[in-house]
């Protein structure tokens, strides 16, 4: 579901402190002074029709939609808090700007791709009017670098993967059986994954459930490697070429990774972003809930008050607790420095490692990168270039310095207003690393470097084989919308995710849905639902 850029692919309170305040935020943030040595526990009778929400990001902003569909269509009085420590929408997914200059064109500094059968996020940009921008048709030359030598170079000319895909190239490398048996592995995973967007899609209460309703269970517990040698598919291509997808995509080995994120960096079939950035979609979302959102606001600490049954939440801008029915977490557990005492819980949370990942994100007046460097000598270097670990495997190289290095188009001026260095056409690349990459290294790669802007994520979940995964209900009331990334890591699942528990947080305090129930004698889905039906969405 996510390929590479290369398309290889959410009264009392009370606030102390400067909060942003966004231009569609209402009610919430009182001006009314409190007794600054308030810091008691507000006593509650009744847990309130409050759900808090914590985090602000693909997953957070969804679920407050999707509660927000729940009280369209049932008139479910509840309200909506959503948390968020940074001072933006959007989480993982955020963009900037060519040396801070609003007037140039974004780069998305995360997540930068979602495909058609991203339902959710293809039929937001569609309701909410948001321009799809696609990728890979370009006509770029993407490199397959091991490190020592570019093992491959094709030309990406006529719409990315599905372009390539077929190209003599390919062929003459690797044979026809090895790309023809991994394109069918891969329909055959996204017509499985489509299943979830049907009116009869599996409500789940833990991944290992939904894996094996899937039939994905022996795909999650084998490597991507193990997977496509098991299916017949050519070592060889494995080991460079989808190498190269989840090198990209997740910054991990195809020995490494399971074969469901393996096979989703594969899926790339008409990959887009959000002109603007793909966080529009996320301040949609929130915007259209009516949730109050609160930016700046740092949750600290959860606790479950046993006399009411209400969740009392503890924030950086506020001095007594909040109490709320129910919480969502939406943010990766360890990384958010919640507080939260371990017998709440119903099942401990095991620790989930992420991949530190390094973005640089540069502007350039040279046109290619360094061709020394990568041995081609007089020749051009691609302005795509991938990575393969394959060298190491064989023992003939050291790892590549970079996990990819893409350029993504021209830095779009006022004629005459180019940057000193550069004489006249300027480029914006993009490279993911496992170290930073220093001043050096891009003056030795690009010669001269105009703007240059690092960023370290916890990107995405290190993702080897396996069969268990966090709850998705960590306690009566509390649900947590990032137990689903350790199987699938993208804004999309993260919005399916928010879906089901949300559905699920309805039903067991709310007795409500996002849907009208269906009677339990219910038949099968219709086969008369349309191929453009969207569960949530058309209910
Ligand atoms: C470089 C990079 C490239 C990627 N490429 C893609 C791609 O092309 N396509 C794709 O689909 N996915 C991609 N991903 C993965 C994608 O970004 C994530 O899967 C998805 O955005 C996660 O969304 P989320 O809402 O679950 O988490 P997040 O986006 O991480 O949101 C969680 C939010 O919670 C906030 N938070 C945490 N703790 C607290 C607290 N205690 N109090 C208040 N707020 C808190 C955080 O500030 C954060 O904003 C990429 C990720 C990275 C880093
Ligand atoms: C949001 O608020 C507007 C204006 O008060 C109202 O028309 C709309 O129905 C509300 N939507 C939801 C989902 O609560
Ligand atoms: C970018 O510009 C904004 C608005 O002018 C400013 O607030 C911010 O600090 C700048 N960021 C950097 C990294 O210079
Ligand atoms: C997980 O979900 C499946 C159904 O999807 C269910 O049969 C099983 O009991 C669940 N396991 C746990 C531990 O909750
Ligand atoms: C290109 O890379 C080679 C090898 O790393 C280096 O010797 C050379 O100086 C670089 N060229 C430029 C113009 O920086």
């Amino acid at each position: 579901m996510r390929p590479s850029a290369t398309a290889l692919a959410l009264s009392l309170f009370c606030v102390h402190g400067y909060a942003f305040q966004l231009p569609f935020t209402i009610p919430f943030l009182s001006n009314t002074p409190q007794n600054p040595l308030s810091t008691a526990f507000l006593p509650v009778a009744a847990p309130p029709n409050k759900v808090a929400i914590i985090g602000a990001g693909a997953g957070g902003s969804s679920a407050a939609f999707w509660i927000a569909k729940a009280k369209e269509r049932f008139g479910l009085d509840v309200e909506v808090d959503v948390f968020e420590r940074n001072d933006y929408i959007g989480g993982r997914a955020t963009v900037v700007y060519p040396y801070n200059d609003t007037e140039l064109e974004p780069i998305e500094l995360g997540a930068s791709i979602f495909v058609r059968i991203n339902k959710n996020l293809w039929r937001a940009t569609e309701e909410f009017g948001l321009e799809r921008i696609s990728f890979g048709d370009d006509g770029d030359v993407m490199g397959l670098w091991d490190g020592k030598d570019v093992i491959l170079t094709v030309c990406t000319t006529g719409g990315g993967y599905g372009g390539w895909w077929d190209t003599l190239k390919i062929i003459w490398r690797y044979g026809l059986q090895a790309p023809r048996r991994t394109e069918a592995l891969v329909k055959t995973m996204a017509d499985k994954f489509l299943y979830l967007y049907g009116s009869s899609a599996p409500r789940f209460d833990n991944l290992t459930g939904l894996a094996d309703t899937l039939d994905w269970t022996p795909v999650i517990a084998q490597t991507a490697a193990e997977y496509l040698e098991a299916q017949g598919v050519d070592r060889r291509f494995t080991h460079e070429l989808v190498d190269a997808a989840t090198r990209v995509n997740y910054g991990q080995n195809v020995d490494s990774i399971h074969a469901l994120e393996g096979l989703c960096s594969l899926a790339a079939t008409d990959a887009s972003s959000v002109k603007g950035g793909n966080f529009r979609i996320f301040e949609e979302f929130l915007r259209r809930s009516n949730a109050s959102v609160h930016l700046n606001t740092n949750v600290l600490s959860l606790s479950h008050d046993e006399a009411s049954g209400a969740w009392l939440l503890s924030t950086s801008m506020t001095r007594s607790a909040l109490a709320y029915r129910a919480v969502i977490v939406a943010a990766p557990l360890h990384s958010s420095s919640l507080a939260l005492a371990p017998e709440t819980l119903l099942a401990p949370v095991p620790e989930q490692p992420y991949v530190h990942l390094h973005v640089t994100l540069l502007s350039t007046p040279s046109p290619t990168p360094n061709a020394t460097y990568f041995g081609l000598g007089a020749g051009k270097a691609p302005t795509e270039m991938l990575t393969t670990y394959q060298g190491v495997r064989q023992g003939t190289t050291e790892e590549p310095e970079f996990n990819s290095m893409t350029y993504h188009g021209k830095v779009q001026r006022a004629t005459g207003e180019n940057w000193e260095g550069a004489d006249g056409d300027e480029w914006v690349v993009k490279i993911f690393s496992k170290k930073r990459i220093s001043d050096e290294w891009l003056a030795n790669m690009f010669g001269k470097v105009g703007w240059v802007l690092r960023k370290e994520w916890d990107a995405y979940p290190v993702l080897p084989p396996t069969t268990s995964f966090p709850p998705v209900k960590l306690a009566k009331g509390l649900y947590y919308v990032n137990a689903f990334e350790p199987f699938i890591s993208t804004m999309e699942t993260e919005t399916i995710s928010a879906r089901n528990i949300v559905d699920l947080l309805l039903r067991d305090e709310f007795n409500a849905a996002i849907c009208p129930q269906k009677a339990e004698d219910a038949e099968e889905t219709p086969l008369t639902e349309s191929a453009d039906f969207v569960l949530g969405w058309d209910c």
